[in-house]
């Protein structure tokens, strides 16, 4: 089978690996050369992912059997419709169901209509004086989220990164006058505190076949402190639950991602790709932060290698509606992914700096090697504004997958930086004990 891969960066690095384990060939569509996915393809065309008809053209050249879209921005501006209409199926859901991620508004709207379980508090504003007015009676702290797009860097929480309620109203001001993420709307919502966690789905439109859970980190340094980024690193457990998660609770969050899309079902617009749910257990329960309409990166990273099922026989699955029919089977083992991004990351980062990256040492020490947003040029790698390389770890336990993670560090030299903590045994304890304070345990 021909698959058309779109995206550039680690999260489609391993998705392209996974569908070459499933014999596929590979074409690829990246706008700077990732040289992982260079390599794995049979042709790379390099062009903006959002450049939907010049993708389609090229694809239909190729004659590919299928396209499986890795980021967000071009299932928003209808991707996967364009390439239908061309006769080519895709995994990943069409532009109005890829409203799940696209607009917070929308999710928020849809959890509300059908009365979901593990909803919060919220309200959307288009105007910061009425926000202001709602705020003075609401005696509670808050978090504030732009509507649209801004590659997960937009939240921003009370108490963390906004001091007071001036920090909160001047951020709701930014959004509003910048249309920081593409809208002038915002979203307030009450704020939760408790453990969060990721949990990814393959859906059909219908049914749903969960994968192990995950637990990303999105602040830029260690000890969790610093500004938001896209993820610095993560980790699952052997059994397919998190040190702080239990059999009921994993379950109870498959039930709700469950019932979005039976929601999406009824409103006409089915959801068909990878699901991306981010729940955190809270005192009031399990809530719903955000959904995705794909794979979280580093999410992808720790579950593509233990899928032990044909991921090309899942994706026909998703694409031909019969998901009910197959199955998801994952390894038994824990991974660690730990990002090595250029330094300034979070703030600004430093652009066009070589890496040098020793591939042999790498595969020596154990670990798989993700490239992400790199440029490759005359065989040497180069940074670009987002993150640059990602390692992981898989064996028995989370801790001996994180020394694998961590040896393979050393083999990456640059201006770079990463999170060390990132599955360490502190970390992981700090985790558990929070979960256990708040549960009263
Ligand atoms: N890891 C966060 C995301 O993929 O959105």
């Amino acid at each position: 089978m021909k698959v058309l891969s779109v995206g550039g960066g680690a999260r489609e690095h391993a998705i392209v690996k996974a569908l070459v384990k499933s014999n596929t060939e590979i074409y690829s569509v990246m706008k700077n050369r990732n040289p992982g996915i260079a390599k794995l393809s049979k042709d790379t065309l390099y062009e903006k992912e959002t450049e939907v008809e010049k993708v389609t053209e090229w694809a239909k050249s190729k004659g590919v059997d299928f396209a499986f879209i890795g980021p967000e921005a071009p299932l928003g501006v209808g991707i996967v419709d364009e390439l239908e209409k061309s006769g080519i199926p895709s995994v990943g859901p069409s532009k109005s169901a890829s409203q799940i991620e696209i607009s917070k508004q929308y999710m928020r709207d849809l959890m509300a209509k059908h009365n979901l379980p593990g909803m919060v508090d919220y309200r959307v504003f288009d105007n910061v004086s009425e926000a202001e007015t709602f705020l003075k009676d609401y005696n509670k702290e808050v978090v504030v989220k732009p509507i649209g797009l801004t590659g997960g860097k937009g939240v921003k929480i009370m108490g963390e990164h906004l001091l007071n309620m001036e920090g909160v109203l001047d951020y709701c001001r930014e959004i509003n006058e910048n249309k920081i993420g593409g809208s002038s709307s915002f979203v307030i919502e009450e704020k939760m505190v408790g453990e969060e966690l990721t949990l990814q789905a393959f859906c059909d439109g219908s049914h749903l076949l969960p994968m192990p859970a995950v637990q990303d980190h999105k602040r830029a340094y260690e000890g969790d402190i610093g500004p938001n980024t896209g993820g610095m690193g993560s980790y699952s457990q052997e059994d397919g639950l998190l040190p702080f998660l239990t059999k009921e609770e994993y379950d109870n969050c498959v039930d709700i991602m469950q019932s979005i899309i039976d929601a999406m079902k009824e409103e006409g617009t089915p959801y068909k790709g990878i699901l991306y749910g981010q729940f955190i257990l809270t005192t009031k329960g399990l809530k719903v932060l955000e959904c995705n309409a794909r794979f979280g990166d580093p999410e992808a990273m720790n579950v593509l290698p233990l899928l032990t099922s044909d991921f090309a026989e899942i994706c026909s699955g998703i694409i031909d509606g019969n998901l009910a029919s197959k199955k998801a089977m994952f390894a038994n083992k824990a991974s660690v992914c730990k990002y090595i991004v250029p330094k300034g990351y979070g703030v600004e980062s430093l652009v066009g700096e070589k890496v040098v990256v020793d591939e042999a040492e790498i595969e020596n020490s154990g670990a798989e090697l993700f490239f992400a947003s790199v440029n490759q040029r005359d065989d040497q790698i180069y940074t670009t504004s987002s993150r640059s390389l990602a390692v992981v770890g898989i064996d028995d336990s989370i801790f001996d997958a994180e020394k694998i993670a961590e040896n393979a560090l050393s083999h990456v030299k640059g201006n770079v930086f990463m999170r060390h903590d990132i599955g360490k045994k502190e970390l992981i304890e700090k985790r558990i004990e929070h979960m256990k304070e708040l549960r009263g345990e």
